[in-house]
């Protein structure tokens, strides 16, 4: 299975340089996404476009961005040496807050991913490219720092416009608009290793990384590990094991040790010759002589004087020096049979140094060991198969614990002991589940982890969990992280699905965090899945859907009953049930358009009301009250002159609005007659002046008829009958003509 190494951080902590340094450790690919950003903001001004001008950036999508032989091409050309100015830093940064750049670009990092294990650089690879991959780091570095070194790179390149303090400011501005975008902001992903480079060595930042990929079992996969940097890595877990006696592998050396010093010793005093060989080197070399087993050597007296000698091979080794091999060191061979069976002068031999001198004696050599450091190779496939294995702990060294499995001895480092560093020599004397690292040649042994044994453990069980899930499963899961776009809910065995904002609740919903938080257990559905095991869940698909219940229960034309929550100047908001509600507009409240809501609805009261519109994408019921009744004015008749009874709805300057027979009217105050106040609610009676159904017109009055006699004899000239034409234009009233000096 591919992994996925997310590396995030500000501009300038290291990142590129980093991520493909580990892209070659460990054989996988590297994506740098930033180069890409790079690549639309350099298109852009090429195309003459106004880098603020968001709409013109929808060429991004018949845009060919790729990297062929890791250097970038735009188009199928290769801009690869054009893109690294500030310019296009700065286009970069700005283009990038753009949606549509965005999501291009996201979908195709992530198509450029597909199916193989990649390392990616960015500034929302943890949190939206791949929230899923096995590793994220987080690399930050002071401001300073990394000015410092962004200055002193374009000093090498002898381009440098720029003083220290202005690419101080350089970087700040970066950060800002990186990190306060709206889209996918520079952000820490909650699961993201947070490595500050400010203070360390770019060597010693890979170590850590190669470290954090070790310890979560990555670098099983199938890659290859480079050899030297994985030596270098080597070195600083094991620190300084190569002082600790106990990492032999070979218990028997000293034994033998005892053994052969004499005749060794004699020998080398006269050879003078000082070793140059290691214990546990693999070396070649030439049978001199093969030395039977020495019978034991007696003085006159008949005293043994010197113990029996085992059988064994004089070797010239092709360095120069020479060596034993001894019968017991040969594989394979009985003891009833001898040396000479197996050993003829001139044999070439591939032997391994046991014992080396300090005098310089010969060393002693050992077949047994070329063979086991041959089948060693075996526990290569242990490692590219992810295999773990139960060994023994033997003993608790400085740097860690030795243990054994099948003959061989296994260095577990400190640091890739899942247990605390006291508990260690507790551990002696039990068994333990460990996977192999790395096949250590050289001495004959093997490096072990417990913590990669417990991560290939939980990749195994998460991989299965992966397989087990299907769409529409329900999982109640724990919420993991919240961003502005959706929250991450890990369903068990750190597998995550991402649940996005619009798939909380059937309501709308601007904030998470008003839902949901960090720690919260919830119920969610499988709503979609692919094959990079990003899983898409929804929590309102559990959720009673009570608008679409609702909705699916009524019809148009409906009588329906509800509260007057809230009266406001658009219209009655009515709660049909505790989760719906419904809106009667004005409009609808009665067919007297110009009668006050309060009037008709009192709030808090019942209302009953006919659905007129039912919508359930928008969540809307709409309402009528005025529907409940026939429209009075289409079956009132009043003629001028007709006596009607009226109650007061308001008393205003101009008059008094009424109600009557369900239809409001209006008495001028020029049409009071002998009464002159009147209360809201007071009913009085007047005659019919206007009824205009059509108008939704009707106006009263109170006033007695004069005679007919003192009517004509009022005529008003022209001119003040035109005023009288003109009397609503003016807003006067008819009292305030007849106060006119020429008229009395
Ligand atoms: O890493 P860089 O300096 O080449 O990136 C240039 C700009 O591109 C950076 O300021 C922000 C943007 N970018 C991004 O928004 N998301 C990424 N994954 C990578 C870069």
């Amino acid at each position: 299975m591919s992994f996925k190494i997310a590396i995030d951080g500000p501009a300038g902590a290291g990142k590129s340089t980093i991520a493909k340094a580990i892209a070659k450790i460990l054989n996988i690919e590297y994506l740098d996404t930033g180069a890409m950003y790079r690549a639309v903001a350099f298109k852009a001004i090429q195309l003459g476009i106004d880098l603020h001008d968001e709409e013109k950036f929808s060429f991004v999508n018949d845009t060919e961005i790729d990297f062929i032989n890791g250097r970038l091409h735009l188009d199928g050309n290769d801009i690869n040496d054009l893109i690294r100015t500030k310019e296009i830093g700065d286009g970069a940064s700005l283009v990038s807050t753009y949606r549509v750049v965005r999501e291009k670009l996201v979908s195709e990092q992530r198509k450029m991913s597909e199916a193989k294990s990649v390392i990616l650089d960015g500034r929302d690879i943890g949190t939206v490219v791949f929230p899923n991959a096995e590793l994220k780091i987080y690399l930050i570095a002071s401001v300073e720092v990394r000015a410092e070194r962004r200055f002193k790179e374009r000093e090498e390149k002898g381009n440098n416009p720029f003083t220290m303090e202005e690419t101080i400011e350089e970087i700040k501005a970066r950060d800002l608009q990186d990190s306060t975008r709206a889209i996918s902001p520079l952000k820490k992903a909650a699961d993201a290793v947070e490595v500050d480079t400010s203070n360390m060595s770019i060597d010693a930042v890979i170590q850590e990384i190669v470290r954090l990929v070790t310890e979560r079992g990555l670098k099983m996969e199938d890659v290859k590990i480079d050899v030297k940097n994985e030596e270098k890595v080597e070195e600083s877990t094991l620190e300084n094991e190569e002082n600790v006696e106990e990492a032999q592998t070979s218990e028997d050396v000293q034994e033998e040790a005892q053994e052969a010093p004499a005749e060794a010793e004699q020998e080398a005093q006269e050879e003078k010759a000082l070793p140059t060989l290691k214990e546990l080197q693999l070396v070649e070399g030439t049978v001199k002589e093969t030395i039977p087993a020495e019978s034991e050597k007696k003085d006159k007296e008949g005293n043994v004087v010197k113990k029996a000698k085992e059988a064994r091979v004089l070797i010239q080794l092709d360095d120069g020096n020479e060596g034993y091999l001894f019968k017991k060191d040969v594989p394979g061979i009985n003891s009833d049979e001898d040396l000479f069976d197996e050993f003829i002068e001139g044999d070439r031999v591939r032997l391994i140094v046991k014992k080396v001198y300090n005098d310089g004696g010969k060393v002693i050599l050992s077949a047994s060991l070329v063979e086991k450091r041959d089948n060693l190779s075996k526990f290569e496939e242990v490692i590219k198969n992810h295999g773990t294995f139960k060994a023994k702990v033997v003993k608790a060294i400085q740097v860690g614990l030795i243990l054994e499995y099948d003959g061989y001895s296994c260095l577990l480092p400190t640091t890739q002991v899942a247990a605390n560093e006291e508990e260690l020599a507790s551990l002696v004397n039990t068994e333990m589940e460990v996977a192999p690292i790395r096949v250590d040649y050289n001495r004959i042994r093997l490096i072990v982890s417990q913590k990669v044994a417990n991560a290939i453990e939980s990749r195994a069980a998460k991989d299965e969990f992966l397989k087990k899930i299907k769409l529409n499963d329900v999982y109640e899961g724990t919420v993991k992280n919240i961003e502005s776009y959706g929250a991450f809910i890990d369903l068990g065995e750190g597998v995550e699905g991402l649940l996005h904002i619009s798939e909380v609740e059937h309501n709308r919903i601007v904030k998470i965090e008003k839902v949901l938080k960090v720690g919260d257990k919830v119920q969610v559905k499988v709503i979609k899945l692919d094959d990079e095991g990003h899983i898409g869940l929804s929590r309102k698909a559990l959720l009673p859907n009570y608008w679409k219940d609702f909705i699916d229960a009524s019809e148009v034309g409906q009588v329906v009953k509800g509260t007057a929550t809230e009266i406001n100047n658009a219209g009655v908001v009515v709660a049909l049930t505790d989760q719906i509600q419904g809106f009667l507009p004005k409009s609808e409240v009665s067919w007297n358009k110009d009668q006050a809501i309060e009037n008709v609805v009192e709030l808090n009261s019942e209302v009953e009301a006919k659905i007129i519109e039912l919508d359930l994408n928008k969540k809307r019921v709409i309402l009528s009250a005025k529907q409940m009744t026939e429209n009075p004015w289409e079956t009132l008749s009043l003629k001028a002159g007709d006596e009607i009874q009226c109650k007061v709805l308001k008393v205003t300057e101009d008059g008094v609005k009424f109600l009557s027979n369900g239809v409001t009217g209006f008495l001028p105050k020029v049409n009071y007659g002998e009464k002159t106040e009147f209360a809201e609610g007071e009913e009085f009676s007047a005659k019919v002046r206007i009824f205009d159904a059509s108008k939704n017109k009707l106006s009263v009055s109170m006033r007695e008829p004069k005679p007919r006699a003192e009517r004509e004899n009022r005529k008003p000239n022209n001119e003040v009958n035109k005023m009288l034409k003109n009397q609503d234009k003016i807003g006067s009233t008819f009292g305030d003509f007849i106060n006119l000096d020429d008229y009395k």
